[in-house]
């Protein structure tokens, strides 16, 4: 099989740290500082294929219920990774989003998230779109919230235009690593129609050749939409 069609949005449940970590006999905290190092070689590995827009789901909003340390960790993580983006992000001409309930985390991860979106606003060539925080359900909610709020009409197209991503459109394809089969409350609205992909990969190990791998798969679907 060969690439020959792009998606012009992928999003990607980075999943399997845990487990990667378990199986060489490290605690769970090893495994997201080497999923976390990941993370650079795969947007690279997207951006140069073509894809605008990529969405990567770090922190669920039912994350916190995790063990405190690891929960701490993932933070710490969070910290250094956007710090350490932020130079890049304005380098290569992307803009930097964080989708999700921001206002849970320190205010020093705030405001580094802040920062690097307000930096990178006016950049164009692609979209990083983190889910910090995040859950689909919530969003919709939070959306139907302020249509009800405004008093204008709940529809499918208003409910779109307030969930975070409505500038970023919806995911033409979804990657999940680490062999679960499930959206785990991930781009529920906007994922309607997206064509879904699922390798028992563990994140750590999901190189460029697996991305790759994700992009041939895809472009061989055909997508209907409901039509014939
Ligand atoms: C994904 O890896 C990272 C987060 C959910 C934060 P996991 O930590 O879920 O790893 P597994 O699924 O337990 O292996
Ligand atoms: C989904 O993974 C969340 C992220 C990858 C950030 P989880 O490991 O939290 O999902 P479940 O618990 O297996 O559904
Ligand atoms: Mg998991």
């Amino acid at each position: 099989m060969e690439i020959n069609k792009i998606p012009s949005h992928v999003g990607i449940i980075m999943d399997g740290n845990g487990r990667w970590a378990t199986l060489r006999g490290k605690n769970r905290s090893y495994g997201h500082k080497k999923g976390s190092d990941n993370v650079d070689r795969i947007v690279s590995q997207a951006f140069d294929a073509g894809v605008k827009t990529l969405s990567l789901y770090a922190f669920s909003s039912e994350n916190w219920s995790r063990p405190k340390e690891e929960v701490d960790e993932l933070m710490r993580l969070l910290e250094k990774y956007f710090k350490k983006f932020i130079g890049k992000v304005l380098k290569n001409n992307v803009r930097l989003f964080v989708m999700g309930d921001l206002t849970a985390l320190s205010d020093k991860l705030q405001k580094i998230i802040e920062d690097g979106m307000r930096a990178s606003k006016d950049n164009v060539a692609h979209v990083l779109n983190i889910g910090v925080n995040y859950g689909g359900r919530q969003e919709i909610v939070n959306a139907v919230n302020k249509l009800i709020k405004s008093g204008r009409e709940v529809t499918e197209k208003s409910i779109s235009e307030n969930l975070y991503t409505y500038e970023f459109g919806e995911p033409d394809l979804i990657i999940r690593t680490g062999g679960e089969c499930r959206l785990s409350n991930f781009m529920l609205y906007q994922g309607a129609y997206s064509e879904l992909y699922f390798t028992d990969v563990l994140w750590p190990d999901f190189d460029e050749k697996e991305f790759d791998k994700a992009l041939e798969n895809y472009s061989g679907r055909v997508r209907r939409f409901g039509k014939v």
